[in-house]
């Protein structure tokens, strides 16, 4: 094709090493353009290039943080401030001044997910800038109970656009990340339509390949296709239809992702589709599992979405789980929320009671303390889990954790 002469030799952006496993679980490290990153690992949603309530300072000068690798959103970007804008102030690292790695997601869940009118076809996916819309608060992210109007009217008044595989590309090249995402077709994992699953996956392969051809970055940024194929895992099942696709296209793909999986499948499922993903994806290249990992997507989106009204904060120890913050038990408990935590709210000290009274007044500080300790919980947990790898002890690691996270609940 035409992108030959100046695409470099693919994977200069990203080296892979791998330390020690244990089972099927990896200790690696990935070099990436902005410096190594150890994992397992857990990446922060810095959904419009800020982590809720925290600074990039504040992450790179704690101990208890120090997170190697944020993640944000094409989707919220591209409207909001505009990928020409961070592009023409040097990149998103430059933008908000954060000199470690990013990935940013291409766009299409986040508008299938977030937004009533989007639309897929084979063009790509088409939706209502809620900037331009005048139905509801600008955030396009509350607007999806509500619709007034149809897409009919919305097309009519100019404020439908059209966001194609080219398009995601594009704007991931401005933003800079360290790792981009293809834009693939989303269906809900749970919904009930073999036809659309089976367009979805077939498309998927198709968006790629349109996806590397519109790469301008090959040699500083990292194009990651995303597996999609349903629920179904059966032999020459789309699972496999969309794993074999990719192996054909290996040789431009540094890494890949697992996708499909954040709609609400059961728990058996959920993993019997990383399972087997896992197993057909090459040993030698990072695999990054979407939405979810040891079923901690409550986390990811107490800490990614705005509208987030009941406080959780994540503990071990004499009752773990999840310690709902708001709630009347914490009113009167003079406890830190996990003891031995390193976070600026527990070590400095702030009790269950005290961030109970601040929440309850909305105070903004309360968001970035209860940010700060699940951050740096999840950065304890996966060095837990490196660990535990590295002493090839994994599975016992996982198996009484999750009894203890989940015990009596599920
Ligand atoms: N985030 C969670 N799941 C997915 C997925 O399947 N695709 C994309 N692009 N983002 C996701
Ligand atoms: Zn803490």
């Amino acid at each position: 094709e035409g992108t030959k002469p100046s695409f470099k030799p693919p994977h200069k952006a990203l080296e892979f090493h791998v330390h020690a496993t244990s089972g099927r679980a990896r200790y690696t490290t990935v070099h990436l353009p902005h410096g190594p990153v150890a994992t397992p690992v857990f990446m922060p949603v810095g959904t419009k290039g800020t982590l809720k309530g925290l600074s990039p300072m504040d992450v790179t000068n704690s101990d208890a943080l120090n997170n190697q690798i944020i993640l944000a959103n094409t989707y919220h970007l591209a409207l909001q401030p505009g990928t020409e804008l961070i592009r023409d102030a040097g990149g998103l690292h430059n933008f908000m001044n954060w000199d470690r790695n990013i990935l940013t997601d291409s766009g299409g869940f986040q508008m299938v997910s977030l937004l009533k009118l989007a639309e897929i076809t084979e063009e790509g996916v088409t939706f209502e800038n809620p900037f331009l819309s005048d139905n509801n608060d600008k955030e396009g992210e509350t607007n999806s109970g509500n619709k007034k109007r149809t897409r009919q009217e919305a097309t009519e008044s100019g404020s439908m656009m059209l966001l194609r595989p080219e398009d995601s590309i594009y704007h991931q090249n401005n933003i800079g990340s360290d790792i981009i995402m293809a834009l693939d077709d989303v269906v809900s994992s749970v919904a009930d339509d073999k036809t659309r699953f089976q367009i979805a996956t077939y498309r998927t392969l198709r968006w790629l390949d349109r996806c590397f051809a519109a790469h301008r970055r090959p040699h500083d940024q990292n194009l990651f296709p995303i597996v999609q194929g349903g629920l179904d895992v059966s032999r020459g099942g789309l699972r496999d239809v969309c794993l074999a696709g990719f192996r054909e296209r290996d040789d431009k793909a540094p890494g890949y992702a697992i996708g499909g999986l954040a709609g609400g499948e059961s728990k058996d499922d959920f993993w019997k589709v990383v399972d087997h993903c896992c197993r057909a994806l090459p040993d030698t290249k990072p695999r990054y599992l979407m939405g979810g990992m040891i079923r901690c997507r409550h986390v990811r989106l107490c800490l990614s979405d705005k509208n987030c009204s009941i406080w959780v904060a994540l503990i071990d120890g004499e009752a773990p789980g999840t310690l709902r913050l708001k709630s009347h038990a914490c009113s009167e408990d003079y406890r830190v929320i996990m003891h031995g935590c390193k976070c600026m709210a527990c070590a400095g000290g702030y009790t269950r009671s005290r961030l109970h009274a601040m929440l309850k007044n909305d105070n903004p500080l309360a968001v970035s303390l209860v940010t700060h300790h699940n951050l740096a919980y999840m950065m304890a947990l996966n060095k837990r889990m490196r660990d535990a790898i590295k002493n090839d002890a994994y599975g016992d690691f996982a198996r009484s954790f999750v009894r203890d996270q989940y015990r009596g609940k599920d």
